[in-house]
């Protein structure tokens, strides 16, 4: 392929194509997902990423938009050779309003780096995860990135005003002035949070910010069930405001996690289900937390409220993803379900999935308050997608979701079916072909 067009945009230095300079780009965080490409693109601005889109346009190539690579689906690695085109230079943040409690990122602030120029004005982003420090904006944006405090602050799409993008033909819609309240016809934002760059690429984004909250307080809860897990779940979100996550996690994966990285046991009485609760106030929200905690079922009970004690808490939860990744690739399946299917789910799916493959291993972790469970299962080939079909439709026959918040990206298109009906993906076929018709953005991605 000829690149001199590209190298013309974006400078030479910026066209990777080098293998060993690619290579980083070209398979997922997890390692099941590779591909190949003829070039990484990287372009300084949004005039560049719109010049580089119209030249793929009128070259017929594809393109992978890539952030952080951090994507736990395989959206976000050329599989079919398409060019990368990766917005991390897009790193400034801008407009801060603190007044209003706004800013604007380009697509590739980390999610840390926003965090941090939040804080600074007074105020903080509410969404928050493992890869904050990788994931970026744009990422966060075309996955709609969810976390830890969901219940509390909402998910991307909540903290999302307005949005710049650059469609599939070059053409650029901005919509960043910050006005909340705005009913002026279709809401780009909104369609362009989940989609998983197969609609346009994300270049900034204005976003709210969330009153930053000094005295926090985490603690760790063992329970002998996780049927009481649950129930705590309920309670402390029910009755303490201030309560910002409520995590779950299992034995099994407690001793993965202690065994990988050295860490002491939490409690002297082991329990068969955890939780990982912070709550976080303008006023201490300690004495209120623990008169809660003492009406419940809990075996144990840890609680943390300087800064260092606190991460030690959330390591144990934080650490799964890196832990499970280290046995080998795993099969990801990120779950919502409904609260009364929960229990019940998480008592099936380990059978369900011995039933298909004995000698798998079953990682069960998440966030309780959205009922969003992750099933992680080791010991499979990459490309043996029976366990995932068996957990996919265990899933959907309870009622839920088979993507909670990492999105359907190349990993889950062929069980899409069983969230959406033929209307719904007649509608959005409709709009990827309006937006899209020569389908040259992230081609493998999100529709079967
Ligand atoms: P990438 O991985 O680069 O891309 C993801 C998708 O977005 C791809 O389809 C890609 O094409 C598209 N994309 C990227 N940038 C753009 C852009 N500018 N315009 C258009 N499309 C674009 N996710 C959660 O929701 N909750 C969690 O709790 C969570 N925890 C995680 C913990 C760890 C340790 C890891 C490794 C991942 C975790 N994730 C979690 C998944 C991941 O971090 C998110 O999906 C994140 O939003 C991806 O951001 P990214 O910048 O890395 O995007
Ligand atoms: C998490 O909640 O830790 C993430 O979504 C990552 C994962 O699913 O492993
Ligand atoms: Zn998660």
């Amino acid at each position: 392929m000829n690149l001199t067009g590209l190298e013309s945009i974006v400078g030479a230095s910026n066209v990777l194509t080098d293998a060993a300079m690619t290579e980083s780009y070209t398979v997922d965080w997890t390692g099941r997902f590779r591909g190949s490409t003829p070039a990484v693109v990287r372009p300084a601005d949004t005039h560049e990423v719109a010049e580089v889109v119209r030249w793929c346009a009128a070259n017929g190539v594809a393109v992978v938009p890539q952030g952080g690579n951090t994507g736990l689906v395989g959206g976000s690695v050329p599989l079919r050779d398409e060019i990368v085109l990766s917005l991390r230079r897009l790193d400034a943040v801008s407009d801060v309003d603190a007044g209003a409690g706004q800013v604007t990122a380009g697509a590739g602030v980390t999610i840390g780096d926003l965090q941090r120029a939040a804080r600074a004005t007074g105020w903080d982003y509410g969404v928050d995860w493992g890869a904050r420090d990788t994931a970026t904006v744009g990422g966060a944006i075309a996955t709609n990135a969810g976390g830890s405090k969901v219940a509390r602050y909402g998910d991307t799409r909540a903290q999302v005003i307005g949005v710049e993008a650059v469609l599939a033909d070059g053409s650029v819609v901005a919509h960043l002035g910050g006005l909340l309240k705005d009913n002026t016809g279709y809401h780009l934002p909104s369609l362009l949070c989940g989609s998983e760059g197969t609609l346009g690429v994300v270049t900034a984004a204005r976003v709210r910010l969330v009153p930053a909250l000094s005295e926090r307080v985490v603690a760790l809860l063992g329970f002998e069930t996780v049927d009481q897990a649950l129930r705590a779940t309920s309670v402390l979100r029910r009755s303490l405001p201030s309560v910002e996550a409520v995590e779950l996690f299992f034995d099994d994966g407690l001793a993965l996690v202690r065994e990988t990285f050295g860490l002491s046991a939490p409690f002297a009485t082991p329990a068969s289900a955890y939780l990982v609760v912070e709550a976080a106030d303008h006023e201490d929200p300690t004495d209120t937390f623990a008169s809660v905690v003492d009406e419940l079922d809990v075996l144990a009970a840890s609680v943390a409220t300087s800064s260092d004690d606190r991460a030690a808490l959330w390591r144990y939860r934080e650490a799964h993803t890196e832990a499970i990744n280290l046995i080998g690739p795993p099969h990801k399946l990120d779950v919502t379900l409904p609260a009364v299917e929960l229990a019940g789910f998480v008592g099936e799916v380990r059978q369900r999935v011995a039933a298909v493959l004995p000698d798998a291993r079953v990682w069960l972790f998440g966030h309780a308050a959205d009922g969003n469970l992750h099933v992680n299962v080791t010991g499979v080939d990459p490309d043996d997608e029976r366990v995932d079909d068996a957990v996919l439709s265990l899933v959907a026959a309870r009622g839920g979701s088979i993507s909670a918040e990492h999105g359907i990206g190349t990993a889950k298109k062929r069980w899409l079916h069983l969230n959406r009906s033929s209307e719904e993906l007649a509608a959005m076929r409709a709009i990827k072909s309006a937006l899209d018709p020569r389908g040259i953005l992230n081609p493998n991605c999100l529709l079967p």
